[in-house]
This record gives C-alpha cells, structure tokens and sequence, in this order.
C-alpha cells in the first residue's frame, strides 16, 4: 500500500476520511454508531486499509471505540490525562492484537547513554532486550529496552515475560511516570528489513525513560512504522 499513489491535491485520503468521519460524529451522542467501513470504502473509493487507518486514528484520539463483535461507536469523552501505557495496552486500545518476538536478550555493560539514562556508571550491567513487535500480524516497531538489572534480579533467568510492564508491575516496579520525546526519521537497512518496508522510509523514534517512583526502572528506543502509527496525546490544564 503506497499513500502517495493515494494521494490528491486535497492530502491523503486516509487524512480525508478521518476528517470526514469525525465532522459526522461532531455532537453525536455517545453510544451512536460510526458509519461502517464498508459504507466508507464505497463513499471514498479507497482500500479498506486506508479506511482502517483513518479510523484507527479516531480510535487512538478517544473520539470513537470498537467493540468487539459489535463494531465502531462514538466514544464516552474522556477527561483523565493520559495513562503511561506499554506498547501490548496501546495496541488493545486502539483494537489491533499485539504480538512480540525477542530478538536479543541479554546482560549488557552500560554504555554512556544507557548509564545516564538510567542514573547508572557506564559499565554498570543492564539488560537489554530487544523485540520485534506486530499488530494485527504486521509489523509495528522494532523495541530495544534497557533495564537496570540491580533493581530485577534474576528477571533474564524467569523466561521473557509476554509484557514487560507486566512483569515489572509483578515486581512492583511498573514505571508510573515517563520522559517520552519522539523524532521522525528514515529506516535504515537493517530496521527496513524487520520492519518489512523499503530503506529511507519514513519512521517514528520514540524514546522512553520510565521511573516507578524514584527509580529510573528502563529506558527504551523504538522505532515504528510511520504509516502505521499515530502517536495520541491528551493535554490539559493542571487544576
Ligand atoms: C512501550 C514503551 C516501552 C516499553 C513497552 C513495554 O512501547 N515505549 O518503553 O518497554 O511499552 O511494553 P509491553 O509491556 O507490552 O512489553
């Protein structure tokens, strides 16, 4: 699928169609439905892809939800501020099913980078472990943690857990606040590769330094699919 073939002088089509949708369920009532995919596919003569992307979009903004069996509604508002989510509740969100592959896990001495990160000396030994994550089956990014290994002894030898997040929650170290900065960027050969797209195409560099409490738990670098991913951000006025 190339978005550029599907391209106009009005923008993407996939921008098109969300703004399409989210005018139509501008002051729609929580509950009502969203207009199906189909109904958009034969509207907009786009991919059912394209569609899908455009309402991943809305999903991912809080505007509508899917539920399961049942299909796409107008979403209830929601006012809290964003929860530090990991990449397997992230992807529930937005209805895709999440899935991981290890690529490297291993002990790891710190690099300069890491250390700081992490509030540790270089040398210090972290684990680093490194995952290909899908959704729906496609790829999404390519992950690298680091984790201070002081703080989760034995955690390499326990089997790689499922979610990370889960497992430090296990340990009572699931992180509760972050520092998150993204860039744009363009693969590389070897992340082009993983990620089943062409060198040079456009991605998405997420960094991540997570602390539960005082304790900086992981810091990460993920790089993800730029057609396939929206970052969702909600803001607000500290009362
Ligand atoms: C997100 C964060 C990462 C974190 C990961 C954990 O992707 N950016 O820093 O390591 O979630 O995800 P999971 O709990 O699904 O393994």
């Amino acid at each position: 699928m190339n978005d550029v073939l599907l391209s106009d002088g009005r923008g993407l089509k996939h921008v098109q169609v969300r703004e399409y949708v989210r005018g139509l369920v501008a002051g729609a009532e929580p509950g009502a439905p969203a207009p199906s995919e189909r109904e958009l596919v034969h509207r907009f003569g786009v991919a059912r892809m394209t569609v899908r992307q455009a309402m991943d979009a809305l999903v991912v903004e809080g505007l509508l939800e899917r539920v399961p069996g049942r299909g796409t509604f107008v979403a209830r508002p929601r006012r809290s501020a964003t929860r530090l989510t990991s990449f397997t509740e992230d992807m529930n969100r937005r209805g895709l099913l999440p899935e991981s592959q290890t690529l490297l896990a291993r002990r790891e001495q710190a690099g300069p980078g890491v250390a700081r990160a992490l509030s540790l000396s270089e040398g210090d030994a972290v684990i680093h472990w490194r995952r290909l994550r899908r959704a729906d089956g496609s790829p999404m990014c390519i992950e690298d943690a680091y984790l201070n290994e002081i703080l989760i002894p034995g955690f390499l030898q326990a089997g790689m857990p499922t979610s990370l997040y889960d497992a430090l929650a296990g340990r009572g170290l699931r992180p509760t606040w972050a520092e998150d900065s993204i860039t744009a960027d363009a693969a590389n050969a070897e992340e082009a590769e993983l990620l089943e797209i062409t060198p040079g195409t456009p991605v998405l560099r997420h960094s991540r330094r997570g602390l539960a409490g005082e304790k900086v738990i992981e810091v990460s670098r993920s790089v993800y699919r730029a057609d396939r991913f929206t970052l969702w951000v909600q803001l607000g006025q500290e009362s």
